[in-house]
C-alpha cells in the first residue's frame, strides 16, 4: 500500500464494513488517519476495526443505519468531541437496484433515495460545519459511471449516483472559501460483496459464466478491485490533489471512454 501522509488527519468513512469501503479504511489508516468507520452491518465493521488495529492502525467503528437523520448528527458529533476536528469525509454506503421505469416502484425508488441520497446529504449536512470549524478538508463521494452514462435497467440507480455527482459539484462550489475540497470518483464494476450478492440472487448457477461476461464490460478486461478505487480516494484526501476540487474521477478499466 502507498503511503499518502495523512499523519492523524481524522476520518470519517461509511460503508466502511465491507468491498471498497473497507479498502479505503484500511488505506487511510496505513496513511496514518484516524478512521471512523459508520456502517449498519456490525459483524464486519468489527472485524475491519480489528484488523486495521492488527496493523497499528487507528480505527473505531459506529453501528448506524444511515438513513437515520438523527442518528448521524449523533455519531458525528461524538467523533467531533473525541477529536475536536474532522478532516476527511469519506460517503460510499450505497445499494444497487436493478430495474427500468416501467418495473421500479415507488418503494424502490424511495429505498434507493433513502440510501444513496439521503443518507449522503445527512453526512454532507452535519460534517460540512465540522470541517469548517476546522478550517478546511476533503470530501469523496463514491458515485458510479451510471451517473454520467446511460446503464441498462438501473434506472433508481443511475437517479441516486447523478444526484452524489451533483451534490459534489455544489458542495466544491459552496465550500470552496470555506477550504473544503468535494471530489467524486466514479467506479465501473468493482469485484465487492456487492456483485458477488447481485450474481447470486440475479444468475443463481450461473455465477461464474455471468462473472466473465460482466469482467468483459470493462474495455481492460476485468473488475476493477476495491484496493484500485481506495488507492485514488486516499490521494483526493492528501495533500498532493490539493488542486483538485469539483471533479469526477473514473475509476473504470476504461468503460467511459474506450467502450463502442
Ligand atoms: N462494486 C461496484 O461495482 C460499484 C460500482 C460503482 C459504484 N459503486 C458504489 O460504491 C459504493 C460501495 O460499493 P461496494 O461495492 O463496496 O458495496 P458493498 O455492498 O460491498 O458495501 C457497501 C457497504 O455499505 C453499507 N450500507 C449500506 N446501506 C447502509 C445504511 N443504510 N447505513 C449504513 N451502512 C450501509 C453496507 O452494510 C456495506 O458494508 C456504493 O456507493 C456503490 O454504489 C460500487
Amino acid at each position: 500500500m502507498i503511503n499518502y501522509q495523512l499523519d492523524n488527519k481524522i476520518a470519517i468513512v461509511t460503508g466502511g464494513a465491507k468491498g471498497i469501503g473497507e479498502a479505503v479504511c484500511k488505506q487511510l489508516a496505513h496513511s496514518g488517519a484516524m478512521v471512523h468507520l459508520i456502517d449498519v452491518d456490525e459483524e464486519n465493521g468489527q472485524r475491519v476495526e480489528s484488523e486495521i488495529a492488527k496493523e497499528s492502525g487507528q480505527a473505531t467503528f459506529y453501528k448506524c443505519d444511515l438513513t437515520d437523520h438523527a442518528q448521524v448528527n449523533k455519531i458525528f458529533d461524538q467523533i467531533y468531541a473525541l477529536n475536536n476536528r474532522l478532516d476527511i469525509l469519506i460517503n460510499n454506503a450505497g445499494i444497487a437496484h436493478i430495474g427500468n421505469v416501467e418495473n421500479t416502484t415507488p418503494q424502490d425508488m424511495e429505498r434507493i433515495y433513502q440510501v444513496n441520497v439521503k443518507a449522503v446529504y445527512s453526512c454532507l449536512h452535519f460534517g460540512v460545519p465540522l470541517m469548517k470549524k476546522s478550517g478546511g478538508g476533503s470530501i469523496v463521494n463514491m458515485a458510479s459511471v451510471g451517473s454520467l452514462r446511460g446503464l441498462e435497467s438501473r434506472f433508481a440507480y443511475s437517479m441516486s449516483k447523478g444526484a452524489v455527482f451533483t451534490m459534489t459539484l455544489a458542495i466544491a462550489k459552496d465550500h470552496l472559501s470555506d477550504g473544503i475540497r468535494c471530489n467524486a470518483t466514479g467506479p465501473a464494476r468493482i469485484h465487492t460483496p456487492f456483485v458477488d450478492g447481485f450474481l447470486k440472487d440475479h444468475y443463481p448457477g450461473q455465477e461464474s459464466e455471468m462473472f466473465e461476461a460482466l469482467s468483459k464490460t470493462q474495455p481492460i478486461g476485468r473488475m476493477g478491485n476495491p484496493a484500485e478505487v481506495a488507492n485514488l480516494v486516499a490521494f483526493l484526501c492528501a495533500d498532493e490533489s490539493s488542486f483538485l476540487t469539483g471533479c469526477f474521477y473514473p475509476v473504470d478499466g476504461g468503460f467511459l471512454n474506450l467502450n463502442t
